[in-house]
């Protein structure tokens, strides 16, 4: 119900009672959200089943002009706003964590349906955002947190709720992509590869979280509690970044007919006990250029599933930007509308499984080591033999001469991380062993 005084905008006009939105944050993509909600308002309407009107929008600086927008929609109390009775769903796009978390809980405690596009948000807090939403009976959307535009979340929660997933494994991070594609198409440095993705906006002023690994830590986190029905946070996941990888890591990888992504790579595996478990860790990863996912270039985006019965699928698009992130969004909002018209509830939060979360160490990986050596007689035989004393046994050996000593390039079988991770430091303790470049993980196709 909308009462006579308050601010409300109605950009649709379809039949049926009217859906009331709080927009939170009016950055890149809240501005897009109401952009595709003004231009297509009246479709929208049909899809629902009401129009949906927008109440309000809480930004931080309601003095700067926003064109097309009145100005008696804006307001920076989104608390206020929230807690209006004619708000049926709120539609958070501000980022950050602590302030959304304490607007979102009192959304959902208000009996609001929230659709977020925060990953952050939602890797840190889901059970206590999941509980609030169960104890008010409402809604929580988060489709555009993981891959920006890519249907994923929805997939993994409804399409592919009868089947047993087994892996999921994505490039989430358009950032490091980008960097990571224009090293291996250029053979340019990291650096200068940053400084590339920086001046054409893809990477942030501060990159950290980007190519740290953090951003794409949060998504294996929600990845991996909905594909595997268990409660992974952020903090569950392993994670390395792409600021080592050296343009001499590419042109080996190259050299071997590999690439190398930074992947988030979620797995169901049965563990020495002999129970189920699982891990999600996010590394760069030597990915052979058969891999689908190895062609996944420039800033994209694209998860790999695999699923005991429909076996090998592949979700490709935007990661990021105003209107793919946007897209996401506002099918959420059209799905919580939807409830809110005709009955009924989006599928919510599933932790029956609560499966072990494996530590790092407890996962199989394959390594692919870039070593300098001595160059003499019985070098490899003692190498070769620490490796089968460790119980790792090795795939390929390659050799390139230098002019004091050799280039040694080691793929190895696959082994318990722990393992290949206590054989690399034996291999330092080594004099023969003159220098680890790089140890860079490797996935088959
Ligand atoms: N910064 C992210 C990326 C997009 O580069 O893909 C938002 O998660």
């Amino acid at each position: 119900m909308t009462s006579a005084s308050a601010p409300s905008f109605n950009p649709g006009k379809g039949p049926g009672s009217a859906v009331g939105i709080a927009l939170l944050g009016f950055g890149t993509v809240g501005t897009e959200v109401m952009r595709l909600m003004t231009e297509y308002g009246d479709e929208l309407a049909h899809r629902i089943g009401g129009p949906l009107e927008v109440r309000g929008i809480a930004a931080s600086d309601i003095s700067k002009p926003r064109e097309g927008v009145a100005p008696e929609l804006l307001t920076e109390d989104a608390f206020a706003l929230i807690e209006r009775e004619d708000v049926d769903i709120v539609v958070e796009v501000i980022g950050g964590i602590e302030y959304p978390r304490e607007v979102v809980l009192a959304a959902l405690k208000a009996g609001k349906s929230v659709v977020t596009a925060n990953k952050a948000l939602v890797a840190a807090h889901s059970a206590e955002l999941a509980d609030a939403a169960e104890a008010a009976n409402v809604d929580l959307y988060f489709e555009a947190a993981v891959a920006g535009a890519i249907p994923v979340v929805g997939p993994l929660r409804r399409s592919l709720a009868g089947d047993q997933i087994q892996s999921v494994m994505g490039i989430v991070n358009g950032t490091t992509n980008f960097i990571l594609d224009a090293m291996d198409s250029t053979g340019a440095d990291y650096a200068d590869s940053l400084a590339e993705a920086t001046r054409l906006g893809y990477a942030e002023a501060d990159p950290t979280a980007d190519v740290e690994g953090h951003d794409a830590a949060s998504k294996a986190a929600i990845l991996a509690s909905i594909a595997f029905h268990t409660r992974v946070t952020a903090d569950d996941v392993y994670c390395e970044g792409i600021s080592n990888i050296s343009a001499a890591d590419i042109e080996a990888a190259q050299q071997a007919g590999h690439t190398i992504k930074l992947l988030a790579i979620c797995e169901k595996f049965t563990n020495k006990e002999g129970k189920s478990a699982i891990s999600a860790r996010v590394h760069p990863t030597l990915l052979p250029v058969s891999h689908p996912l190895a062609s996944v270039n420039k800033s994209f985006n694209a998860i790999f599933v695999e699923a005991e019965a429909a076996g090998r699928l592949m979700f490709y698009g935007n990661g990021a930007g105003g209107a793919p992130t946007a897209s996401a969004v506002l099918g959420d909002v059209v799905g919580a509308a939807r409830n809110k018209v005709h009955g009924g509830r989006a599928p919510g939060e599933s932790t029956y499984a609560n499966l072990p979360i494996a530590d790092f160490g407890e996962t199989t990986t394959r390594y692919h080591l870039d070593m300098d050596v001595e160059d003499r007689v019985g070098v490899l035989a003692e190498l070769a033999s620490l490796f089968s004393e460790q119980g790792i046994s090795l795939r390929t050996i390659r050799q390139e001469e230098r002019d004091d000593d050799a280039r040694l390039i080691v793929v190895t079988h696959s082994a318990l991380e722990s393992d290949l991770s206590r054989t690399v430091e034996l291999l330092k303790a080594k004099p023969v062993v003159k220098a680890i470049n790089s140890v860079i993980r490797l996935e088959r196709d």
